[in-house]
């Protein structure tokens, strides 16, 4: 039931006072609730599905906000789907060839039956308390007293249809199955044919890819058990007979498609019905093998105890201490966020239709630009191996298709939001060891071809505008270029995505040995600089300046500035007519403002600061972004400046912020998401937050903050090794969140940060808490690596060091001036 006791709200609720060892029977699937952001625009996944899985089961509703399917918005179920995605924004993606079912057809007349969506929806209501979501399983009781419970296999969902007692003898279940998806963008020629005596209904149809302009095949195939079988048919539009067994329906020239599909009708009420349907991105025979191979005797509580062993099995890694007062509202938002990270992306590896290379294939990175930030970090530390199959489908795709994916679903080129977020995805793979299979020298070959060849389309992929971005260092706001093409847009965010991009390079080429690339690209990764106006002021609408000067700005072509208001598309611009994301006249900001892009320059915080006035002028800056709620939580851009205090020497700052935002704006019920999950995006920021250590993703660091947890253990799965973070005076009420002292395997330990060897070595973090800010972890020595040293703290460091391994040259204006030779 949606209704169970970690819905009641904070005050008094205090956990149980067993403690569970690491070997006690520890169970996580308790603390997991899938309908955590099914309403208010979270458009997660909260059906049934394997980690990773292909087959995702669940009801979906008539909702605007139905990209994950399910919603609980008071919208009605208007079937049920085994394709989707989670937590995406875009269009609706997946959600093909629907079930819906009838306890009986008014007189017991087929043709009384509603059998398109918009009209069979009014048998669709239904109340929140009749959802039950575990891990592995979905159910629904309709209004109408039908139950629908769904499993998964990987390519397989199983649905149980029960039918009210009072439906009678004389009742006969009907079931269909429609050619349709979520957003209703099926093509030309949708097929589908039942077979008469057994009633298997199989088919596919041609669907619009959901953030991308592609197209893509799905393949089904539907048997039924349980109940003996009367008759079925197809059905166009609102019209249905048995007479007919195949049927080929054209996309319409209306809205949307017409209405097709096939049926079966059952001989009692009395039993239920289950229908198992096999998926395939190949063939309808392969779906069919599918289905029988992994769903051979329809045994629901089998195939559902093995969905769950499977959650079970991946969330084992992390163990917290669930002691010391902690609410357990904290415990389920926790783990119900690690279970998100393992929903996307999906393993579509055997079912590739567009090539066949022996090499895992995995799809719905359903963006990368959201997820390089934390969700695959998150995956590094507790699913390693799965992660190297991750990084080699991508580097396969770059094999296949000449370039990395920015943004991919359904077999498609999703399209990019900045930079080329995939190398950051694959430097922080290999510089946190990930190596299993993974062909580096082509990995590496792809992040080059990212950054010097222009792709005529880099709508899709790449990066446009490189000849002006080699040639000035920035991406000019109406830039001449008649190489490639895209929207001609966000030359801020994408001048900062490509020096980052760049500096991730340089790391790969470090490790890599090429000594070359590694300078070539630490120089072009100061390019972010080039669009600094140190003059540049910023107010408030009423004309209130903010008191901050020096912003990002865009430059012309002929390197004269340009303008755009520094809180433009920021959570407190007040424009309702400004475009910010991927409109041909939105912003030179990607859905974020010039304020909250400030902040990004993940590998350089030593030379912000200094560009801010200092550490406490960026921490004063820091401060108004998120007290003054420039910044909104909700998109990913805001993840790593809850942390970025850590930069400024004032760790205990970040402590404070991460409380801010959790539970606040990260809560347990179904509106506690507060924008779209993003494919798990924002289960990972949770997940690392509570966990205490949160990533620079690309950078092999860690920032310290006390768990909101007594303890947590992590085992590695690849070298078996635990390691533990443990509070000492821990304060449920999270008052005592500043670290006083620390210790690294006994050792005293001042640093602000680990590198990723705490996971893999298992060392042990003793935090030590107190009420108030200390100076742990605030001396210059305890800072993380930056390209720039930091300046105006206490003590000296070249912090410059750590990132190059060696001491060189380093000019942006030599940079620039040998970019004239191109
Ligand atoms: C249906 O028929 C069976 C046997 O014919 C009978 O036992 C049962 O009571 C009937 N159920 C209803 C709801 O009429
Ligand atoms: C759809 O089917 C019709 C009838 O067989 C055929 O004429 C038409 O070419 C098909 N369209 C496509 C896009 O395959
Ligand atoms: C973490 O591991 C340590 C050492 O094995 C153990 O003593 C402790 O109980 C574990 N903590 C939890 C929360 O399981
Ligand atoms: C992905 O699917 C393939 C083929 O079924 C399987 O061998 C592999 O283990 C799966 N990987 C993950 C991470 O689920
Ligand atoms: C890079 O050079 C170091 C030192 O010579 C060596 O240990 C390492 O194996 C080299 N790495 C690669 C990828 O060649
Ligand atoms: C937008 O309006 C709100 C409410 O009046 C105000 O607090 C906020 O400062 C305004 N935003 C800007 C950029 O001035
Ligand atoms: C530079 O280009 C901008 C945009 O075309 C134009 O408004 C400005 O006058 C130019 N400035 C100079 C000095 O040429
Ligand atoms: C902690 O700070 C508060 C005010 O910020 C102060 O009153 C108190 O004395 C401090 N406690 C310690 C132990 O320094
Ligand atoms: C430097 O040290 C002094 C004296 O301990 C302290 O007051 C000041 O806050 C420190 N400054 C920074 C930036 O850490």
């Amino acid at each position: 039931m949606h209704s169970s006791s970690h819905r009641l709200g904070f005050a008094g609720l205090f956990a149980a006072t067993v403690a569970f060892g690491q070997d006690a029977a520890f169970n996580p699937l308790q603390y997991v609730d899938q309908l955590i952001g099914s309403r208010n625009g979270g458009n997660i996944f909260p059906g049934a599905s394997l980690p990773y899985g292909m087959a995702k089961a669940v009801a979906d509703t008539s909702s605007g906000s139905n990209q994950g399917g399910f919603t609980l918005d008071g919208t009605p179920v208007t079937g049920f789907s085994a394709l989707h995605d989670s937590g995406t924004g875009g269009s609706p993606s997946l959600g093909n060839f629907p079930l819906f079912p009838y306890a009986s057809c008014p007189e017991d007349d087929i043709n009384q039956c509603a059998f398109p969506k918009p009209t069979r929806q009014a048998f669709g209501s239904f109340s929140e308390s009749n959802v039950v979501a575990r891990p592995g399983y979905f159910g629904i009781t309709l209004n109408s007293g039908i139950g629908a419970e769904m499993t998964t296999t990987h390519h397989t969902a199983l649905f149980r249809f029960t039918f009210p007692a009072t439906s009678g003898n004389a009742s006969h279940p009907l079931i269909l199955q429609d050619l349709t998806d979520l957003s209703d963008s099926r093509q030309d020629n949708g097929t589908v044919s039942v077979d008469p005596e057994t009633g298997r209904i199989t088919g596919n149809a041609r669907f619009r890819s959901s953030f991308s302009q592609g197209l893509y095949v799905a393949y089904f195939c539907t048997d039924f058990s349980g109940n003996p079988i009367l008759d079925n048919g197809i059905f166009v539009d609102s019209r249905a007979s048995t007479d007919v067994k195949d049927l080929t329906v054209s996309r319409g020239i209306n809205q949307g498609p017409l209405p097709g599909g096939a049926f079966v009708r059952f001989e009692s009420a009395d039993t239920p019905v289950l229908a198992r349907v096999g998926l395939s991105f190949l063939s309808s025979e392969q779906a069919c093998s599918n289905a029988e191979a992994e769903i051979p005797d329809y045994d629901f509580e089998s195939v559902e105890k093995a969905a769950s062993d499977a959650w079970s099995e991946k969330l084992s890694p992390i163990v917290v201490s669930t002691g010391g007062g902690v609410e357990q509202d904290l415990l389920t938002n926790f783990y119900s966020g690690i279970y998100r990270t393992m929903v996307n992306p999906q393993n579509y590896t055997g079912e590739n239709p567009l090539w066949d290379s022996g090499e895992p294939y995995f799809d719905s990175f359903y963006c990368l630009w959201d997820s390089f930030r934390s969700q695959i970090p998150f995956l590094t530390i507790t699913d390693p191996s799965s992660v190297a199959q991750m990084l080699r489908s991508l580097i396969d795709t770059y094999r296949q298709e000449g370039w990395l994916p920015d943004c991919r679903m359904t077999f498609s080129k999703g399209y990019t939001q900045g930079g080329s977020n995939a190398d950051v995805v694959l430097a922080d793979g290999l510089l946190k060891g990930i190596v299993d299979g993974i062909d580096w020298d082509t990995g590496y070959e792809a992040v080059i071809k990212d950054a010097e060849v222009e792709p005529f389309d880099w709508s899709s992929e790449g990066r446009g505008g490189l000849d002006s971005w080699k040639r000035l260092g920035y991406v000019p706001v109406q830039d001449f270029d008649y190489k490639g093409f895209g929207t001609m847009t966000r030359s801020i965010s994408r001048t900062l995505e490509y020096s980052y991009n760049d500096f991730v390079i340089s790391q790969m080429a470090k490790i890599l040995n090429k000594t070359s690339d590694m300078e070539k690209y630490l120089d072009s990764s100061e390019s972010w600089k080039n669009l600094y106006k140190s003059d540049q002021t910023s107010a408030l609408d009423d004309g209130t300046s903010t008191g901050y000067v020096g912003f990002f700005q865009p430059k012309f072509l002929n390197e004269t500035w340009g303008f755009q208001d520094p809180l433009w598309c920021s959570n407190i611009d007040n424009s309702t007519s400004r475009a910010c994301s991927l409109q041909n006249n939105a912003q030179e900001t990607f859905e974020s403002s010039i304020w909250e892009y400030g902040f990004f320059v993940p590998h350089n915080q030593g030379d912000l600061i200094a560009l801010y006035g200092g550490p406490s002028e960026f921490v004063r800056r820091l401060d108004y972004l998120h007290d003054t709620e420039i910044t909104y939580i909700g998109n990913e851009p805001a993840f790593l400046t809850v942390f970025q205090y850590h930069y400024a020497g004032r760790p205990g700052l970040s402590a404070k912020r991460s409380h801010f935002y959790i539970p606040e704006y990260f809560s347990t019920t179904p509106e506690g998401l507060p924008g779209n999950d993003d494919s798990g995006a924002m289960g990972s920021f949770v997940a690392f937050s509570m966990m205490g250590l949160f990533p620079n993703p690309g950078q092999n660091v860690y920032l310290i903050t006390p768990p909101f947890f007594e303890s947590v253990n992590i085992t590695s799965p690849l070298t078996g090794k635990t390691s533990i973070i443990r509070n000492v005076n821990f304060d449920p009420n999270y008052e005592a969140i500043y670290i006083q002292s620390a210790t690294l395997d006994g050792i005293p330990y001042t640093k602000n940060w680990v590198d990723h060897s705490f996971f893999t070595e298992g060392k042990e973090l003793v935090l030590t808490l107190g009420r108030n800010e200390s100076t742990w972890g605030t001396s210059v020595t305890d800072l993380p690596p930056s390209v720039g040293d930091y300046v105006g703290f206490n003590g000296t460091f070249n912090a410059r060091r750590a990132i190059r391994g060696s001491e060189l040259r380093r000019s942006v204006n030599m940079r620039r001036a040998s970019f004239g030779l191109y």
